[in-house]
């Protein structure tokens, strides 16, 4: 079954105000043939939405907890007040940053969906991990510990990344993609029944202008979550038209 591309943008701890004016361009290239989203810096969100009504924003991150004594978290309402509409959770940098376990991952998932956002969550192998034949047991034992099972086609992304793949300009071949892909997709039902087959996977790792159409291609790759190419217009627009 072909779903919907989605193309969204990971900021990351990049972006300004100023910057925000690379957001006109990316909602000028967003079409009926494939959903595009930008996650900035949470303080950036507020502006963007107000800036691009049209461009779904999204945030990096977000607590399980609906309030409390948590010094620099924010909550799911807080996002979709500011006006997100999609949280990514569980990125390598912030299971590797901040030790995130694969059962936090899962309860910022079930709180993002819970209170209306769509979750992206992330998961994906180290180069070790690779080496020795493990990525798709790897791989595989994140969804099982972070897929919420309250998980549906329009409130559940997976974004599988490499992590030695991020910001490396390095990607993995066109048969490694495949093959992990698959292996999510049948993760995924085994999880979450026929709604699995609805879920989108994106590829995230190194995706530029020059890459995206051969990834975007490839069979269950059903878009792309894109870092340091997602912060220029120049880079992303292309990124965005390789999926329609
Ligand atoms: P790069 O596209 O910069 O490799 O980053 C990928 C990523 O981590 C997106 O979440």
């Amino acid at each position: 079954m072909a779903l919907r591309k989605l193309v969204a943008g990971n900021w990351k701890m990049n972006g300004s105000l100023a910057g925000l004016t690379e957001l006109d361009a990316i909602a000028g290239a967003a079409s009926d043939a494939v959903d595009v989203a930008i996650c900035p810096p949470a303080t950036l969100i507020s502006a963007a939405v107000s800036r691009q009504s049209s461009l779904p924003i999204g945030a990096q991150d977000c607590h399980w907890n609906a309030s409390g004594a948590h010094t620099g978290c924010l909550s799911v309402a807080m996002l979709a007040e500011a006006g997100a509409k999609l949280v990514i959770v569980g990125h390598s940098e912030r299971r590797t940053d901040n030790h995130e376990t694969d059962a936090e991952v899962k309860a910022k998932a079930s709180a993002a969906i819970a209170g209306g956002l769509v979750a992206i969550v992330c998961v994906g192998e180290t180069e070790a991990q690779r080496d020795a034949g493990h990525a798709i047991g790897v791989v595989t034992a994140q969804l099982q510990g972070s897929v919420p099972e309250v998980g549906r086609g329009e409130t559940l992304v997976i974004a599988y990344e490499p992590v030695w793949a991020i910001g490396t300009g390095r990607t993995p071949t066109v048969a490694d993609v495949a093959d992990m892909h698959a292996a999510i997709r049948q993760c995924l039902r085994q999880l979450l029944g026929n709604e699995g087959a609805k879920v989108r996977i994106l590829y995230g790792g190194s995706v530029k202008p020059s890459n995206a159409a051969e990834l975007l291609h490839i069979p269950d790759v059903d878009g792309a979550l894109v870092g340091g190419a997602s912060l220029k217009a120049a880079d992303f627009v292309p990124i965005i038209d390789a999926a329609k």
